[in-house]
């Protein structure tokens, strides 16, 4: 995807944006398990569901994340240091990164990245006028694409990479573990990582924090067919499936699935789809670790762990990793 550093901007994108869409939408479609890009779910009405998802009672990982970062915050900043560039993947609405840059001593830069053009604007102009000291570079991009970092007119000591919210669980472990090098690669030697990562848990309440009783996590799923409906001139009658959360408990992750409740097909960019009764499109997955796991991930990818704090639940960790004196 383009690199562009104005959110609005990214519109101006979506004739390309859009055959690719389409080509993923269909690939994914025409798989014997149906499965559908999860970063597709937040486009605009997607990522203001989102937002409300995290003020859900059920969904505990946004409180708790925040909870830990109130209490640990200083901590947090004493291991990151100073004059540091940070950089954020999916930044969403902003709060949490807020709460560090009040903690961290004359941070040089800031760079957001995030898919959601408008959530990226709104957020970065709340940052420039919160710290005018701080040179703001927003990026309207897909993180999951190689990002090339601006430079900077004043001195970075490190970069660091902000990665919150447990988003690190929505990958298969071997991308997860893909995406942590990269990242290693992009902060460089003295880098460091400040990561969100959801613990394993009772699966009951695991189940509830992803199928809420007001069902806006089933609208925020459904969403996504609705979001190809209007973009992709497609005709899924929305009506007909449900959002459902599974743990899976032998591959450690939450499913997200829209079942098809009668058998249907459905036209989308001209080419027809059949869906059986009961047949569901795999959507997206929260992958939990415990803290030794993701520590042994982080270790291969060339990441030494230095501090790791947790609410008293434990329900939830955020780690500091810094990059290994070997790895670059
Ligand atoms: N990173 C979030 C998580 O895994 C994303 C998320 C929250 C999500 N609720 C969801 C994704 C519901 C799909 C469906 O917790």
């Amino acid at each position: 995807m383009e690199r562009v550093t104005a959110g609005k901007e990214c519109l101006r994108f979506s004739v390309t944006e859009r055959s690719s869409f389409l080509e993923e939408v269909l690939h994914g479609l025409r798989q014997e398990q149906k499965v559908l890009p999860c970063k597709y779910l937040y486009d605009a009405r997607g990522s203001q569901l989102f937002e409300e998802i995290c003020e859900l009672d059920e969904y505990y990982p946004t409180r708790t994340e925040l909870a830990i970062m109130n209490r640990s915050v200083d901590e947090m900043a004493a291991q990151i240091g100073e004059e540091v560039l940070l950089i954020e993947y999916g930044s969403g609405s902003g709060r949490k990164t807020r709460l560090l840059l009040d903690s961290l001593r004359a941070p040089t830069g800031y760079v957001p990245i995030d898919i959601s053009g408008e959530m990226l604007a709104e957020s970065a102009a709340v940052i420039e006028n919160r710290y005018p000291d701080l040179t703001v570079s927003p990026i309207c991009a897909d993180y999951l694409s190689p990002v090339e970092i601006p430079s900077m007119d004043k001195p970075v000591r490190r970069r660091i990479v902000y990665f919150p919210g447990s988003t690190i669980g929505n990958f298969e472990p071997p991308e997860a573990l893909e995406f942590l090098t990269r990242m290693v690669k992009q902060v460089g030697a003295g880098g460091g990582l400040l990561i969100g990562v959801d613990l394993r848990k009772d699966p009951a309440e695991l189940e509830r924090a992803y199928d809420d009783a007001e069902g806006v996590t089933a609208n925020f799923n459904l969403n996504l067919l609705e979001r190809i409906n209007r973009e992709l001139k497609a005709d899924f009658a929305v009506e007909a499936f449900s959002h459902v959360a599974v743990w899976v408990r032998d591959l450690g992750r939450v499913e997200m699935r829209l079942v098809c409740n009668v058998a249907c097909e459905v036209t989308i960019g001209g080419q027809v789809i059949g869906f059986r009764a009961g047949e569901y499109i795999h959507t997206e997955n929260a992958y939990k670790y415990d803290v030794s796991e993701f520590e042994s991930l982080a270790v291969k990818a060339g990441l030494s762990p230095r501090a790791v704090w947790t609410d008293t639940a434990e329900k939830f960790s955020v780690h500091y990793f810094a990059v290994s004196d070997d790895s670059c």
